[in-house]
């Protein structure tokens, strides 16, 4: 029943009320509403994706390709990505702030991923992020009964790009969706708090969306999950002539940038700057 005070004043939507909880995530699934994230690795790009009101940022090991001008995520170590998590997370304090828990930090027990893992919450992380299906269900459980929160990363997992002989959308066929399904709700049901699908079939992405009750976010999983996602350097137009089928450029940021530093140092030659005062 609702009382006076709901009458008075309409609810703001829950995804405005709170992307930093967790809680808030939940409510705004509740309630249908998209949220979206952008990755970032930096304190003056996640302060500009706040001030955008991003609701969530990502400190993905995909910095090893976007930053690192690595040819994959697998060189990342622990120690870059707590050291990104601290940037980001100065720079953007009312986002949730998850941070990923890169290749060889983890999978080799649950001891190792807990220790992993509280660094990254001691460096700002809200909620930590691990690539994996079933073989990860215990860690997972082990990690969020110990205040761990868990995003679990499902579909195409670029940590086992090696495995997967490149980087190939995952769950086309009926037995590898079927798997998905089961990895996901298993997922959910051990005490992850949200699961990322990369690279999977859209109908695919919005059936485990309906599944499991944590939000779901999505990056090439068509437009049925709870949250999208998206690399700040695809968006930004930094990515260099690749852009993955599903990413879209907002901005061709390399011209832009490009242009500027061509600009000052052409100024510098021709004795314009610094200008004589
Ligand atoms: O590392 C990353 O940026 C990611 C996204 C691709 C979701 O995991």
């Amino acid at each position: 029943m609702s009382t006076a005070a709901d009458q008075a004043a309409p609810a703001k939507p829950a995804s405005r009320r709170s992307p930093k909880s967790l809680a808030g995530w939940q409510r705004a699934k509740e309630a249908g509403e998209t949220r979206a994230l952008i990755t970032a690795y930096d304190y003056p790009f996640a302060r500009l994706a706040q001030d955008a009101r991003i609701d969530g940022i990502l400190v993905g090991d995909s910095l090893g390709m976007t930053v690192q001008g690595q040819r994959d995520t697998l060189p990342v170590t622990l120690e870059q990505i707590i050291y990104h998590t601290g940037m980001v997370a100065r720079g953007a304090p009312d986002c949730l702030i998850m941070a990923d828990l890169p290749f060889g930090s983890f999978e080799q027990s649950r001891e190792q991923a807990f220790a992993s893992a509280a660094q990254l919450l001691k460096a700002g992380a809200d909620i930590v992020k691990l690539e994996g299906g079933a073989p990860m269900v215990e860690t997972v459980r082990f990690l969020s009964e110990r205040a761990v929160p868990v995003c679990a990363h499902i579909g195409l997992t670029p940590q086992h790009v090696r495995q997967f002989g490149g980087f190939r959308r995952q769950g086309t066929t009926d037995e590898a969706a079927a798997k998905l399904r089961n990895d996901a709700y298993a997922l959910a049901e051990a005490g992850a708090r949200m699961l990322l699908m990369e690279a999977i079939p859209a109908e695919l992405g919005r059936e485990i969306t309906k599944l499991v009750p944590v939000p779901t976010v999505g990056i090439g999983a068509g437009p049925g999950t709870d949250a999208q996602i998206l690399v700040m350097h695809d968006v930004l137009g930094l990515s260099g002539d690749y852009l993955p089928g599903f990413a879209k450029r907002y901005l061709d940021g390399a011209a832009l940038i490009t242009d500027a530093i061509g600009r000052f140092a052409e100024e510098i030659r021709t004795g314009r700057f610094p200008e004589p005062s």
